[in-house]
């Protein structure tokens, strides 16, 4: 019997569980559940004929037959996740990089930065990106805009501007501030803007982009989407084809392609995402309000908490109940010792530089993150000395608080 398990039909949770329909294939006696890590380098084709049009299936792979030459340049585990992922953001195609930042330079370059083009990208980003812009793309000679693409004016500073790329964060880092998608998109649609957004903090599970009118979702894998901290990756998926033959091209060209064992790892981690995602939300939620009341602390960045300048907007975008799992808080004590002490006697959290994963993670964003912006810089998106990032885990929430607590206190 042929145990498919790529009905459009089915809810995402149910395609997380049971992948794309390249991981089984035919069942026969014996045939695995889970697909093979492939670790070749090199396939091989029934003739030379059929390795010359498999070389052309590489740059534009037909549903349901991909064609494999080298590794390079797709294997069946990296394809198998790009498969799922894309039907899980509702786009046309996705392409798996080595890391969240592979994959930001290559749709940057698919969207179509290069010399003499515009870029308007939220000031508030992730500092590597910041760091990507400035280092990479304005040596270029692509013009660089940052400005507050979090407020009111978002869509006239994007029509005045007119730029060729549009680069916004779904939730800001560490500020979680809220984009207002659907108004980004229309604003970046009516200049000829090819609009890119970052979705890490909220992956498909608590909203999908593409919906919104973007053209390209970007993730850094490493979190949530693996979500145990034991691999580094990074996707894009795509809303048109052109764009998604571009992508591949670059990610080729660039050798940035994610290896069969990260692809591998991804793909399990996707199994579990809704599951993880629910406790997330609803662990931070409850950590946000223990800590808005605690004496120690000064505010509680969090959209999730009714008095965040951008509650409504977070509940019409993500749902009730579903304002992720990051947060941030600034203690009382602004001050980098005072953090540092608070971090250092953490017993449960992990002081440690990344998000999304099982556990819970604290980090200071402006050694880690946002370090290679000057304080000025920081003070400017608003990242004071007592702010401290907090990537809620799946824990049990008492034991979280607990934690906090007593290193609070
Ligand atoms: C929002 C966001 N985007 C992109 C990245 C980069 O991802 P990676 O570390 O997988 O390259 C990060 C890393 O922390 C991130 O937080």
């Amino acid at each position: 019997m042929k145990q498919s398990s790529n009905h459009t039909s089915w809810a995402l949770d149910t395609l997380f569980v049971h992948g794309s329909k390249l991981d089984r294939g035919e069942s026969t006696t014996g045939s695995p559940t889970v697909q093979p890590i492939y670790t070749s380098t090199t396939y091989l084709h029934q003739n030379t004929e059929a390795l010359d049009r498999a070389f052309d299936h590489t740059t534009s792979p037909k549903e349901g037959e991909p064609a494999y030459v080298y590794a390079r340049q797709g294997n069946p585990n990296a394809h198998s996740l790009e498969t799922v992922m894309a039907q899980a953001e509702g786009g046309v195609g996705a392409i798996a990089f080595g890391s969240g930042m592979a994959a930001i330079h290559a749709a940057l370059l698919a969207a179509g930065l290069a010399p003499g083009s515009k870029i308007v990208a939220a000031k508030d980003l992730y500092g590597s990106t910041i760091s990507l812009l400035r280092k990479v793309f304005v040596p270029l000679g692509i013009e660089v805009v940052m400005h507050d693409l979090y407020g009111p004016d978002a869509a006239n500073t994007i029509r005045e501007a007119q730029p060729d790329v549009v680069y916004v964060e779904t939730l800001s880092n560490p500020l979680v501030k809220v984009i207002d998608l659907d108004a980004i998109s229309a604003a970046a649609q009516e200049v000829g803007a090819v609009s890119v957004v970052d979705s890490t903090f909220t992956t498909p599970y608590l909203v999908r982009p593409i919906e919104h009118g973007f053209d390209l979702v970007v993730h850094s894998a490493t979190k949530y989407l693996g979500g145990h901290g034991d691999s580094t990756a990074g996707m894009v998926i795509s809303a048109k084809n052109s764009l998604l033959n571009s992508l591949r091209s670059y990610a080729m060209i660039l050798g940035a392609m994610l290896s069969p064992f990260e692809s591998h790892l991804i793909k399990r981690g996707l199994q579990t995402l809704p599951l993880r995602m629910e406790r997330h939300c609803s662990n931070a939620l409850q950590v946000a309000h223990f800590l808005q009341q605690h004496a120690a602390v000064e505010r509680v960045h969090y959209a999730g908490l009714p008095g965040h300048p951008q509650h409504a907007l977070a509940t019409s975008l993500l749902g009730p109940a579903r304002y992720g799992g990051l947060l941030s808080f600034e203690l009382k004590a602004q001050s980098r010792e005072a953090a540092f002490y608070f971090m250092d006697k953490l017993q449960l959290c992990l002081s440690a530089t990344t998000l999304g994963d099982a556990w819970s993670l604290v980090s200071y964003p402006a050694i880690s993150s946002h370090r290679d912006l000057s304080e000025a810089e920081r003070k400017h998106i608003g990242i004071t000395d007592g702010c401290i990032r907090l990537s809620v885990g799946i824990e049990n929430v008492e034991d979280i608080m607990k934690d906090l607590d007593q290193a609070l206190g």
